[in-house]
């Protein structure tokens, strides 16, 4: 998985991931605030772009935040120490094999990854099994199908489409956030709840056209490029073309909209 991992471990990846976290602090994590001494496991860290958010929401809250890449967790560390945070450790780990005793944690919280895992239920399930009974576990994830924007564009849709499909190539899913209500439920969690998070951006809101639309997702795409001609699942000058129309949305007639899904469960 960890050299499958779509989006790759390069450093304009690493800053993406800060402009997306930066971006949707807000909508993503206003409602999540773990109390005082309670213990938290966060499932793949990456370079830490959530966990300084989840850090300072939740002050009192003792973060052990792992990640299957030791480059990212390094990364993740600086950026903790830099923003100043101490209630977070670090720590290699792979959500497989997950290095703590059953029961272990009060709270789970898991953003982005589960779309690039093979076996996402099973992840939940290794995910469960160290929560304490009465214990919940937040997840965050994006869904590519549920992109839209004007003025529409194939080519932008075929831009799209390649990121699916290399996700899927690589074994995980782009349109995984409309499957976290089934998935919890049969990894055992009760009391699920989804919560859509949709973003839109139009010239009124500079920054999110900015931050989401250019620098989040387009960027994302754009950052396949090298992947998906090379997977021969496009040509050069489509993928582009693509990428063109997906900025072109950003222009002050433009809008776009794409819905992130968040969901708690209860052990
Ligand atoms: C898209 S990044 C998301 C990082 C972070 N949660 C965020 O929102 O910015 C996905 C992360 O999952 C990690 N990952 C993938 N498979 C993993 C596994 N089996 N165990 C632990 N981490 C894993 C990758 O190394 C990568 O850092």
């Amino acid at each position: 998985m960890n050299q499958e991992y779509v989006h790759g471990y390069e450093p304009n990846e690493a800053v993406r991931l800060q402009d997306q976290a930066d971006t949707l602090v807000e909508l993503l994590h206003s409602d999540t605030h773990f109390s005082e001494g309670c213990t938290v496991l966060e499932a793949g860290c990456g370079v830490g772009a959530q966990t300084i958010t989840l850090a300072r929401n939740s002050s009192g809250a003792k973060i052990t935040s792992v990640d299957i890449s030791a480059s990212s967790l390094e990364q993740a560390e600086s950026h903790a120490r830099a923003a100043g945070i101490d209630n977070v450790t670090f720590q290699q780990a792979d959500i497989f094999s997950l290095p703590f005793q059953p029961d272990s944690f009060d709270h789970v919280f898991i953003c982005f990854v589960l779309e690039h895992l093979p076996r996402p239920a099973d992840a939940l399930a290794n995910l469960r099994a160290v929560l304490r009974p009465g214990g919940t576990i937040t997840v965050i994830e994006g869904d590519h199908g549920s992109t839209y924007f004007h003025p529409e564009n194939e080519a932008a849709d075929a831009a799209i489409q390649c990121q699916v499909e290399l996700q899927r190539m690589a074994g995980g899913n782009a349109h995984i956030g409309r499957q976290l209500y089934p998935l919890l439920s049969q990894s055992g969690f009760d009391s699920v709840r989804v919560s859509p998070r949709m973003v839109y951006a139009d010239a009124s809101k500079p920054d999110l056209v900015d931050g989401f639309t250019k620098k989040t997702f387009t960027a994302m795409i754009e950052g396949t490029r090298g992947s998906a001609l090379e997977a021969g699942i496009i040509e050069p000058a489509a993928f582009d073309d693509g990428v063109q129309a997906l900025y072109r949305t950003a222009e002050p007639d433009g809008t776009f909209c794409y819905t992130f899904f968040k969901a708690v469960g209860k052990k």
